[in-house]
Parts: C-alpha cells; structure tokens; sequence
C-alpha cells in the first residue's frame, strides 16, 4: 500500500522514479505521479490507474532538465481515486509525496482555510504542503520541525522546496522510509527493493528524524541536532528483490489477495454490466485443469444456486468426451496462464461447436484470452510461485460476480464491503496457521471432507497441501467417505472438516463424528464456533463470498507445512506454472 521514491543525482531521475514505481507495484495502488524539480521550474505528472498509464503520460511529455525528483503510487485513503488526489501534491513552494495519515487532518486543514489557503485534493497529504508552506519563511528544517510538532498520525514523506533545486528532504513517523547511497546518487524509498538494481547500502532513519539529501551526500538532524547514522549493506540481490522481503512468493502472493481483492471489487462493484450476463444462456459448462477447475467447482455451486444448468468438467477430459451442446451454451474457460494445452483444446473444441466461450484469465494476451470470446482478467499481476494462490481466489471473486449478476441480493454488495479487510484480518494471523502447521508436519495422510462448496474448497486445500509439502492428501465428499476410504482412518489421521455450507454442516459435523470415532484427529474450518480443539473460525459472509475467506487459510497452513518440511515451495518437485504439454 503507497509506496514513495525520491532521487537526487547527477542524471535525469524520470526512469529511475518509474523503475523504482513498478517494483513498489505490488503493494497495491490506485494512481501514480512523479515529481522533477530544476532551477527555474517543477513538472508534475500524474496519473489515475497503472504505472503503465504514468509512463505513456511521461512519454508525451517534453521532459525537464534536471536530476532531482520524486514519485508514488497512492493507495487511497483520505478522498478517493483521482488524479488530483494522487501524489505528488504541491502547495506553494512545497511538493511532497506521503504514505500514511494524518489523523487531525481535517482541524489543520480549517486553521489553515481560514488563513485563506485554497486546497484542490481531498486528501491529508495536501494539508501536510500546506502546512509546510505556511510554515516555511526560508529555513526548510525549521518548518518541518514545526509540522512534525503539528501533526498527528503515521507519516514517511519526501519533499522539494521550491527555493533548493539541489536538496531532497525526507523524514518519517510509524511509517517506513529507508536513505539509499550510491556513488553520486542518494534515494528515499519505502522498500529498498524499489532501488535495489541502483545501490545495497542504505541507512535506517529513526522517527522524526529529518534528512536532507544532495547529490554530494546526506545529514539527518532531530529536534535541531545533528544525528550519527552508519551505512549498513543490504543482502537483497536484485533478483529477490521482486520478494518484497518475503522468503517465497507463495507467501508473498497470498499476502498480496487482500489488495487485489480489494482492486478487483472497486472495478466491478458499481460496474457490473462490464461483464457478461449468463443469464442468456440455458446451459453453461465449466473447464480448467487443477486449481483452477476447483474454482469453477466453487463457481458451479454458486451459479446452480442461481437456478442454472451447469455441466464441469477438467480439460484434459471434456476435450476428449462426446460433449452435447445445447444451442445456448456458453463454456467457461478458467485459466491463471491462459496457455494450458488442454483448456486451449478444451476452448477450441467449443468454438468449433459454435457456442459462446467466456475467458477467466490471469495473462492478458495469452491464446485463451485472445481466442474467447469473451474475456475477464482475473489482475492479479505476476504469480511466480508454481502453486497458484492469488489467481485462484481472483477466479473465484469474478465467478461470485458473474453468479450476482444473474441473482442480484443486496447482502451481497453489503458483505463485498468488508470481505477485503475480512480477509486481511485472516491472514494477519500468520503464527496461528504456523502453530498449526507445526501439529501435522509430520503426517503422511491428511484428508479433507466437506459438501457442496464445502467439498470444492476441500479439494483445493488438498491439492495445495500435497503438491508444496509432500504429505499424500485426498479431499472427498463427506457424505462419501464411508463408501470406502474410511477404511484409511487410523488414530491419529489428520482430517480437516470444511464447513461453511449452512443446508449441509450438521450432516459434515456427522460425517467428521464417524472419522473421530476411529482415531481422527480433526480440524475444523468453519463459521460457526466449536468445541473442537483444532479450529479455524472463518467470519460468516455471503455465501457467495465465503470460499474467498476460507481458502486464503488452507494456503497458509500449505506454506508452512511445507516450510517446515523443507521443500522447495516455490518449484515443487515435477511441476510447472504453465502447463502447455497434453
Ligand atoms: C495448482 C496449480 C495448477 C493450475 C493448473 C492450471 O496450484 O497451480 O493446478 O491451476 O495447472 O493452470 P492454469 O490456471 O494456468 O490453466
């Protein structure tokens, strides 16, 4: 979430800023801007949306001379997206760019109103220049002490003074904000992976601590005096540096889904009329292979609910059975890759049949997003670990979307609200999930049971436990398992119960009753409490939306698992992230 770039040098710094802004990418955002200051003047450019967009606004433009600026990407929380209320912002002689909030915002902004200063942006961060501004009468440290004294909140923030065409200011409180040192060239930047390709030496800054940066080096100060920093040596290597700092990009990845989550329902929440509507079709038919035929197992269940005939079935099967198309059928495509051999013969096959396809796809541009007839991007952004995480979860929002529009229930909109700071909340529990990997590390057999949906996000969380740790794992229908596998369970065998399905969780609760009673051990997922010793509560929402809290949790236990066995999480053994062999 927001992520700041500032750079004095000897060369122009506009790559260098967008650079350093496409690194900082996966923290979320929803606009961008640069800053560049010379003798005479300061440019801005600023852009709603992606870094992309920012860099064709750049491209248009005729570039200032000079070696000082600063860059961001705003994730919006005082005043919505826009661009006037993306960063920089720029009051007087003041521009800056902000992470954090100002909590007493709105009383600084009245004071300095009824001074008579004009605001265009709805945000804090202007009332921060506007602050500095006002308190700025030719000695830019002894304004910043004056506003650090002022404001109230967390804060990392990078500054130019209209006066001092060769310093960069930058101080920070709660917020990070890490001083680059290269030869020549000096950065402040939230994340050291945003300037790793330029230099690894940095130096921490304290709280309230002021920086001040020229192209011949830096002097920080507190309360006036002069403070002692050491520059220390980074290990990030430029290759990890897209880890962000996490050991995996498994983690990483799932760590990323409450912000995509997030993005991806600002763009559809009011605009769902830019998807299709399968209300038109009679029958809809389903095809991915691994994770992502699960999510359209979760969607089946969803659009069924919805009154809807729906046939699922894997690629590397419905390529070859003797399918029977009803005039109005639509099949949808569920792909991260978009390059999987068999869901590509599986969409072919289709066209060939002249009935509708429906892409559901991560990799714009790939042969299943460019051949459908449809498409919805599923935004996740680059996922690099083999096991799908992120993906995942975005398929299966965009089918709770699709599964909407054909049964509009105003909940639904209500429960959308919350279920990205819900799904935060989960994953902020990260020692949990780990105490519990820590409890069932050394299984060789671990099962899953669950009806309905419930079943679905068994067979997901199976997959994602068996194919990054190692333990043999089967997910069966609950009400199945005594039609033979129960014969498989010993004391001691680990079953996690999935239930979330309200029509069916009495019946699952038995089922899981029959495998205690022969020596299970169990773990319940489930929204109601328990009196299971092993639980994970996941909060009750939408139908709709339930598997998207619940699976996040079986990726978590899957990664650490997986991390105490030692296994390569992100390269499992024999497999690939896009599977483009038969
Ligand atoms: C499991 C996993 C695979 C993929 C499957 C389909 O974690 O990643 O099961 O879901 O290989 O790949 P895509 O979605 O690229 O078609």
């Amino acid at each position: 979430m927001c992520g700041i770039i500032g750079c004095i040098g000897y060369e122009n710094p506009t790559n260098i800023l967008l650079d350093a802004l496409k690194r900082l990418e996966y923290r979320g955002y929803d606009s961008a801007g640069i800053a560049l200051k010379n003798e005479k003047e300061i440019q801005i450019i600023k852009s709603l949306g992606k870094i992309s967009d920012l860099e064709k606004k750049i491209s248009e433009k005729m570039i200032i001379n000079c070696s000082l600026g600063i860059g961001h990407t705003r994730w919006a929380t005082h005043g919505e997206p826009s661009e006037i209320n993306a960063h920089p912002h720029r009051v007087g002689k003041i521009t800056l760019v902000h992470n954090g909030i100002i909590e007493n915002a709105s009383f600084l902004k009245e004071k300095l109103e009824k001074k008579g200063v004009l605001f265009q942006s709805n945000t804090d961060t202007e009332v921060i220049a506007a602050l500095i501004n006002d308190y700025y009468k030719g000695n830019m440290e002894e304004a910043l002490q004056k506003t650090i004294k002022d404001i109230k909140g967390s804060y990392a923030l990078a500054i130019i003074n209209d006066d001092e065409a060769d310093k960069l200011y930058a101080l920070r409180c709660e917020s990070p904000l890490i001083l680059g040192v290269s030869d020549g060239e000096f950065f402040v930047t939230s994340d050291m992976g945003a300037i790793i390709s330029k230099t690894n030496k940095y130096v921490l800054l304290g709280e309230n601590e002021i920086v001040t940066l020229t192209r011949n080096g830096f002097s920080i100060t507190k309360d006036g005096k002069k403070v002692e920093r050491s520059v220390e040596v980074s290990e990030l290597s430029d290759v990890d540096a897209s880890l962000c700092g996490y050991e995996h990009y498994m983690m990483k990845e799932i760590m990323e889904e409450p912000v995509l989550v997030h993005n991806l329902i600002q763009k559809y929440k009011d605009n769902m009329d830019l998807l299709p509507d399968l209300d038109q079709y009679d029958m809809i038919h389903i095809v991915g292979c691994g994770s992502a035929y699960y999510a359209g197992m979760i969607g089946k269940n969803f659009f069924e609910e919805d009154g809807k005939r729906v046939e699922i079935d894997v690629a590397s099967e419905y390529r070859y059975r003797n399918v029977i198309y009803d005039n109005n059928t639509l099949v949808i495509l569920i792909s991260q890759s978009g390059e999987t051999a068999d869901t590509i013969a599986a969409m072919r096959k289709a066209i060939k049949n002249k009935v509708d396809t429906l892409a559901i796809v991560n990799v714009d541009d790939s042969t299943i997003a460019r051949e459908c007839k449809y498409k919805i991007l599923t935004e996740a952004g680059r996922e690099v670990a083999v096991a799908t995480t992120k993906a995942f979860l975005l398929q299966v929002l965009i089918l709770s979307f699709l599964s909407y529009k054909i049964n509009p229930d105003k909940d639904y909109l209500k429960d959308l609200k919350k279920l990205s700071q819900n799904l935060k909340v989960l994953l902020d529990k990260s020692g949990f999930y780990k105490k519990l990997a820590d409890a069932i590390y050394h299984q060789e057999d671990v099962f899953f049971i669950g009806r309905r949906v419930d079943y679905a996000i068994s067979l997901e969380g199976s997959l994602k436990l068996k194919e990054v740790s190692y333990i043999h794992s089967d997910a069966y229908q609950a009400g199945e398992l005594k039609h033979g596998t129960i014969s498989l369970i010993q004391k001691g065998t680990v079953v996690f119960a999935i239930v979330t399905d309200q029509a069916t969780k009495d019946k699952t609760i038995s089922n899981l009753e029959e495998v205690i009673s022969r020596g299970a051990v169990p773990i319940y997922v489930g929204t109601d409490d328990c009196s299971y010793e092993n639980k994970i509560i996941i909060p009750k929402i939408n139908t709709k939306l339930q598997p998207i809290l619940v699976v996040p949790a079986l990726q978590m236990i899957a990664y650490y698992v997986a991390y105490k066995r030692g296994c390569n999480i992100d390269k499992p053994k024999n497999l690939a992230k896009s599977v483009t062999v038969e």
